[in-house]
């Protein structure tokens, strides 16, 4: 059994004035077949895969030497230490967020039965909020706790601050070998955490074990990238994630576009995006543990289709595309993601999803078979009898209906089981869908500059050695406004 895709709640058929006609479809598809052409031609070329930063549509095809690789060092940190304390943000924690919940048994870290011997997991480094970090290093215990510090870049500051604060903590109990319960995933030439890397197994080469993050594979891509420590750590089967990434790779090559799940989800997002003004993406997983996955989609839809300038597509000198952003050709649009969860959401966003402005489209997933089942005892009440997942199950159908009934654009996708192989098959079909929405937009998919203005002003701030002037006098020159009448 393979993911399935519902589409029909997105056409005019079911949601009236609201849907996608097939009009519109026959009348898109030229703009999409070449779109479809375009991205397939990056992909299928090397070099300008990994200027572009696709590589990760070729991650899923990794060598079983590299992945047999990173299991033996996931069995040797879990066999000796109780607790791995996972340090990153944005794409370097999303994607492990979305599998610890997904693949590992809810309440992963209370019940050791759950955790058949593999060590607690616990994730850190994704904010500058003091109160959690001290949390664990004041009850942790560092002999027995591995960190594992994540950054592509190797410069972002929520992570740096807390690795300092961590490596600082190891090595009060560890001494001077602490870097032995130290592995940095980071780019493999540069950086700051790089650099630490290198200095500091040159001191003890048993410390600071590293992993390379592979080049043009950006941070919101790549958890089939920087994600498969932590998978092997918690004992989720990495070739299993492969085989169901690969099978949907092989479903979202297919050319024609009415029957690529990626592309048909992408095209009708577009379509009711431009002709019909549903500018907010609703992800509502109808399944607790798929909850990250949502908030892991948020990152990627926002950070890759929410951007100011369209793209402008140069070559270089050997032919291979450049992306710039084309200033002189403002865009400021993108869809915006929402994560939210059946069945608790229903009562709670679900209402304005249904009665509020019809801006929206909801994309569900549905769960076919869920991991256990709970039957309701009792008799002669209107639940028992019932079963849990049927409950679900209806729960999800009646939001599918309410939906339809108001005229609201819906898609499901089916999940047949909350497994390694669905898992990565869910995450290549959203990646999939995300870069085609980018060519369908005309946007560079692949960067992220708007997040830009935060660290900068940071660092200004913090007193950074080498922020440009253009930056320094457009800070200095444009303070926030701060009236005194206006803080009550
Ligand atoms: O998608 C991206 O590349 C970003 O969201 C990064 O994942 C995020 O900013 C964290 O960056 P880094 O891994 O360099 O610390």
């Amino acid at each position: 059994m393979s993911l399935r895709f519902d589409f029909n709640n997105m056409f005019d058929f079911s949601v009236s004035e609201h849907g996608v006609s097939r009009q519109d479809i026959d009348t898109f598809l030229p703009q999409a077949r070449k779109a479809a052409e375009h991205l397939k031609k990056i992909i299928s070329e090397p070099r300008a895969r990994i200027k572009l930063n696709l590589e990760w549509a070729k991650l899923p095809e990794q060598k079983e030497e590299d992945i047999a690789a990173i299991i033996k060092i996931a069995r040797q940190i879990a066999q000796k230490y109780e607790n791995v304390l996972f340090l990153g943000i944005g794409g370097s924690y999303l994607g492990l967020k979305a599998a610890q919940d997904a693949l590992c048994p809810p309440y992963y870290n209370e019940f050791k039965s759950l955790r058949k011997k593999a060590p607690r997991v616990y994730f850190e480094g994704n904010n500058l909020d003091p109160d959690t970090l001290s949390v664990l290093l004041k009850n942790l215990n560092p002999k027995k706790t591995f960190v594992v510090v994540i950054s592509k870049s190797g410069e972002t500051t929520e992570t740096k601050a807390a690795f300092v604060l961590a490596e600082a903590w190891l090595k009060k109990s560890a001494g001077a070998r602490y870097g032995r319960q130290i592995l940095a995933i980071t780019d493999p030439e540069s950086g700051s955490l790089r650099k630490k890397v290198q200095a500091e197994r040159g001191k003890d080469s048993l410390s600071f074990r590293t992993l390379p993050l592979l080049k043009g594979v950006g941070g919101r891509f790549s958890e089939f990238n920087m994600g498969l420590l932590h998978l092997a750590i918690v004992g989720v089967d990495i070739r299993k994630l492969f085989l169901g990434a690969r099978e949907m790779a092989q479903r979202c090559a297919q050319e024609d576009i009415l029957k690529n799940p990626a592309y048909l989800y992408a095209v009708l997002h577009f379509i009711l995006y431009q002709k019909k003004a549903k500018s907010l993406a609703i992800l509502m997983p109808f399944s607790q543990t798929l909850k990250s996955t949502a908030d892991w989609y948020v990152q990627l839809l926002a950070e890759s289709l929410g951007k100011k300038y369209h793209r402008q597509v140069q070559l270089d000198k050997d032919g291979v595309e450049n992306w710039l952003a084309d200033k002189n050709d403002l865009f400021n649009r993108g869809r915006t993601p929402i994560s939210a969860a059946g069945t608790n959401d229903l009562h709670s966003i679900q209402q304005n999803n249904i009665e509020g402005e019809n801006n929206k489209v909801v994309t569900f997933m549905r769960v076919e078979k869920f991991k256990t089942d709970l039957k309701i005892p009792g008799k002669g009440d209107l639940l028992s009898g019932k079963s849990y997942c049927q409950l679900m199950q209806l729960a999800q159908e009646a939001t599918e209906w309410a939906l339809v009934d108001q005229k609201r654009p819906n898609c499901t996708v089916i999940i047949p089981e909350v497994s390694a192989y669905h898992w990565g098959a869910l995450l290549f079909f959203f990646e999939m869908a995300t870069a085609f929405e980018g060519e369908l937009l005309n946007v560079n998919a692949f960067d992220q500059p708007g997040v830009e203005g935060y660290k900068n002003y940071m660092y200004y701030k913090l007193g950074k050695p080498g922020i440009s002037q253009a930056i320094t006098e457009e800070i200095k020159n444009k303070p926030l406004i701060k009236k005194p009448e206006y803080v009550l």
